[in-house]
C-alpha cells in the first residue's frame, strides 16, 4: 500500500520562523511525516512577491530549512527542498493560471488584504497569481493532504478547484488535495495585538515569538504579552483574547488539556501564569534553535542535503507536468 502523499511549505520571508508558523505547521508536520510521504518546501518563489535583498533572501532561505531540520523534519525520510530547484513548479503555475479566472484571483482574501495595505502601485502581478502557484505546488505532486494553520484555507479551496476544472477538462490528471487544520492552533494570535494574527511580517516585532530568538527575549515579551483586568486564568475567547491566545500556546506546547491549565494557575495571577508558560516556550524552543544554528554553521553540508531532496522531489513533479502538457496538447518534443 502506497503511504498518503503530504505538502507543504513556508516562505522565507524573515531570519526566523515564529511561533504560529511551529504550533499551527511546523508540528503537524513533524507527526505526520510518520504515516506519510511528505514533501516540504521552501518556497522561495513565493518570497519573491515582497521586496528582498538577495543576499538576505539566500540567508533566509537556508535559515528556513535549518528550521524544518531542527524541528524534527528529517531530510532522508520527507523530501524537503526549495522550491526554485525544481522549475517545474514556475512552468505549472503558467499553466494553471491560463484555467484561473481573473475574478477569481481577485477574491482571495490574503491578496485583497496585502493589496489594499500596499496600494495599486505597489501590488505586483506576483502577489495576485501567488495562489495559483502554490496550487501549483500541491498539484505537482498528486498531494492527499495538505497540513497548515487557517490563513491558507482559501487558497487550498483555490486549488481544489483548480484540480476539478483541469481533470474535467483534460481527463483525470490530479489527486484532489485536502487541507489538514487543526482547530484550536490554526491561529495564533499576535502577544500585543491578540486579535491579529502573529505573523512573520509583523508591523512590530514585540508580539512575535521568534523560534531563534534569545530565550531572554523570548520570555520579556511573554511577560509583557497583553491580558486584561480580570486576573483569571480562563479561556474565553471572546471577552479574554490576550490569556486565550496564551493558554492555546501553552496547550499545544505541553500537549496538556486546558481545563487543566486553568486548574493548576487557579487564584494564582498572570505573572505566575506567564512565568510558567515562559519556561515553557524557552524549553521546546531551545534544542531547536541550537540545533539551527549548528546546521547553519556549515551551509555546504545544509545546500548538499537540499540538493539531494531537490532531485528527488523534481522526479515526481516532471512525471506530473509531462503528462499535463501532453494532455493539453503541447507538442512533444522529440
Ligand atoms: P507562511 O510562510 O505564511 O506560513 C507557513 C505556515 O504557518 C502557518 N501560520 C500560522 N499558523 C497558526 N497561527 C499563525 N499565526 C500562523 N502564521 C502562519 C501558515 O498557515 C502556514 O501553514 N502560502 C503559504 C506557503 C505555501 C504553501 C504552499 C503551503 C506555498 N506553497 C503549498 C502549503 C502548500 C504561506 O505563505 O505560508
Amino acid at each position: 500500500m502506497n503511504k498518503p502523499r503530504l505538502y507543504s511549505g513556508m516562505q522565507p520571508s524573515a531570519d526566523s520562523l515564529q511561533i504560529g508558523n511551529y504550533i499551527g505547521a511546523l508540528m503537524q508536520w513533524r507527526t505526520l511525516q510518520d504515516e506519510n510521504e511528505a514533501f516540504f518546501s521552501v518556497v522561495d518563489l513565493h518570497a519573491l512577491t515582497q521586496p528582498n535583498s538577495p543576499s538576505e533572501l539566500r540567508q533566509k532561505t537556508r535559515r528556513t530549512a535549518a528550521q524544518y531540520i531542527a524541528a524534527g523534519i528529517e531530510p532522508s525520510r520527507s523530501t524537503l527542498y526549495v522550491q526554485s530547484h525544481v522549475p517545474a513548479h514556475a512552468e505549472l503555475a503558467w499553466i494553471l493560471s491560463t484555467i484561473t479566472g481573473f475574478g477569481e484571483a481577485g477574491r482571495m482574501t490574503q491578496f485583497k488584504d496585502k493589496s489594499s495595505r500596499y496600494g495599486a502601485d505597489a501590488t505586483n502581478v506576483g502577489l495576485f497569481t501567488y495562489p495559483v502557484l502554490m496550487a501549483a505546488d500541491i498539484l505537482l505532486y498528486q498531494t492527499d493532504l495538505v497540513p497548515v494553520g487557517d490563513d491558507q484555507k482559501q487558497h487550498i479551496e483555490l486549488t481544489r478547484d483548480l484540480a476539478e476544472r483541469f481533470n474535467s477538462r483534460f481527463g483525470e490528471t490530479f489527486t484532489m488535495p485536502r487541507p489538514v487544520i487543526q482547530k484550536e492552533t490554526a491561529r495564533i494570535y499576535d502577544l500585543q495585538n491578540p486579535t491579529s494574527k502573529m505573523s512573520k511580517s509583523a508591523e512590530s516585532d514585540a508580539g512575535v515569538l521568534w523560534l531563534l530568538d534569545d530565550p531572554k527575549a523570548t520570555a520579556k515579551k511573554i511577560m509583557r504579552a497583553v491580558t486584561d483586568d480580570e486576573g483569571s486564568v480562563r479561556y474565553d475567547r471572546e471577552a479574554k483574547p490576550g490569556v486565550s491566545n496564551l493558554l492555546v500556546i501553552y496547550s499545544a506546547l505541553t500537549g496538556r488539556e486546558m481545563g487543566s491549565i486553568e486548574d493548576e494557575y487557579a487564584g494564582r495571577g498572570y505573572g505566575d501564569f506567564k512565568k510558567g508558560l515562559a519556561e515553557v516556550v524557552v524549553g521546546e524552543f531551545e534544542p531547536v534553535r541550537t540545533r539551527a544554528l549548528e546546521l547553519l554553521d556549515d551551509p555546504a553540508e545544509l545546500d548538499r542535503a537540499l540538493g539531494v531532496n531537490a532531485e528527488r522531489a523534481a522526479a515526481v513533479a516532471d512525471r506530473t507536468l509531462a503528462d499535463v502538457y501532453d494532455k493539453m496538447g503541447l507538442l512533444r518534443r522529440v
